[in-house]
C-alpha cells in the first residue's frame, strides 16, 4: 500500500511558516483578487483565499465585479491595481464569462505582482530557468515532491496534461530538477504503458479517475492535480481526482489523495508567491 503524501499538513505548515515571515516585515503583502460573475465553485475559491491571506497576516483586498463587466472596465481595474502600492499580488479568476478575452486581461497584469504566474514574462521566465513567479499548483506539486523525494536526478516523469496553467509549468520545475520528462496529452499513443514507464507520475487531466492502477508503476510517486465533482450515492457528490485512487494506492509507494493532496498546497502557494513578490516590490535588488 502506497503512503498518504499529507498535502493539507504540508500546507498548514507551509502557512504557518509564511505568516512567521509576513509578522517579521516592517509592512504588510497585499493580495488583490478579482471575481467577474458568480460561478459558485469560483465563489468558493475566492473565500477561501480572502480567509486565509487575512489569517497570515496579509491584506485581501476583493474586487467582485458583475458578470456583464465590460472588457475594458476589468482591464481599467487591472491597471489600478498594478499601480497600487498596497497591492504586491494580483489574481484574476479563472475562467472568466465567456464575452471577457482572458489572454488579454493576463497580459495587463504586472509581472511583478502576477502571483499566478501566468503572464508570459513569468511563463518565459520559467521557461529559461529564471527567477520569476511560478504558477500555484505546480510549485505546491514541487514542493510534495521535494519533501518526499529531495534528489529527482534521472527519475522518469510523466506528465499527463498540457495546460499553461498546470501541465506546462509543472513539466518545466521537473526538468529542472533533472527529471527526464514527457509530457502526455489526448493525443498520446499508449498512454498506459507511457505511465508505466513513470517513476513521477503526474495527473492533470481534468478526467476524473481516467488514470487506473494497472497504469502505474510499482512504487511510483504518484501527484494526481486533478479536482473532478462526480455523483455519488443517494444523489450526492463527492471530489475524485484524475487518478483512480483505489486501485493506484495499492501499486503506488507514495500518492496524494483528493482532497488533501495537491488541492490545500494551491492557496498556500498563492501566499507564498505574495510574499516572494511583496519582498521583491519593497527592496528592489541593489545595483
Ligand atoms: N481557477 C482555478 N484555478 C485557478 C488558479 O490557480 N488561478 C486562477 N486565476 N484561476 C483559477
Amino acid at each position: 500500500m502506497a503512503e498518504i503524501i499529507d498535502g493539507k499538513a504540508f500546507a498548514t505548515s507551509l502557512r504557518a511558516k509564511i505568516a512567521a515571515e509576513v509578522a517579521s516585515l516592517s509592512f504588510k503583502p497585499g493580495l488583490a483578487v478579482v471575481l467577474v460573475g458568480s460561478d459558485p465553485a469560483s465563489k468558493v475559491y475566492v473565500a477561501n483565499k480572502a480567509k486565509q491571506t487575512v489569517e497570515v497576516g496579509m491584506n485581501s483586498f476583493e474586487h467582485k465585479l458583475p458578470a456583464e463587466t465590460t472588457q475594458e472596465e476589468l482591464l481599467a481595474l487591472v491597471r489600478k491595481l498594478n499601480a497600487d502600492p498596497a497591492v504586491h499580488g494580483i489574481l484574476v479568476q479563472l475562467p472568466l464569462p465567456k464575452h471577457l478575452n482572458a489572454d488579454e486581461v493576463i497580459a495587463a497584469i504586472s509581472p511583478a505582482k502576477d502571483v499566478d504566474g501566468l503572464t508570459v514574462t513569468n511563463a518565459g521566465l520559467l521557461a529559461a530557468g529564471q527567477d520569476g513567479l511560478v504558477p500555484c499548483t505546480p510549485l505546491g506539486c514541487l514542493l510534495l515532491l521535494q519533501d518526499f523525494c529531495p534528489d529527482m536526478t534521472g527519475l522518469n516523469a510523466v506528465v499527463v496534461g498540457r495546460s499553461n496553467l498546470v501541465g506546462k509549468p509543472i513539466a518545466q520545475l521537473l526538468l529542472q530538477q533533472n527529471c527526464t520528462v514527457t509530457m502526455a496529452h489526448s493525443k498520446t499513443r499508449d498512454l498506459p504503458a507511457l505511465c508505466r514507464t513513470a517513476d513521477i507520475l503526474v495527473a492533470a487531466v481534468g478526467r476524473p479517475e481516467m488514470i487506473k492502477g494497472d497504469w502505474v508503476k510499482p512504487g511510483a510517486i504518484v501527484i494526481d492535480v486533478g479536482i473532478n465533482r462526480v455523483p455519488a450515492a443517494e444523489g450526492k457528490t463527492k471530489l475524485v481526482g484524475d487518478v483512480e485512487f483505489e486501485t493506484a494506492e495499492k501499486i503506488a509507494g507514495k500518492i496524494t489523495p483528493v482532497p488533501g493532496g495537491v488541492g490545500p498546497m494551491t492557496i498556500a502557494c498563492l501566499l507564498r508567491n505574495t510574499l516572494t513578490a511583496a519582498k521583491r516590490i519593497e527592496t528592489p535588488p541593489t545595483p
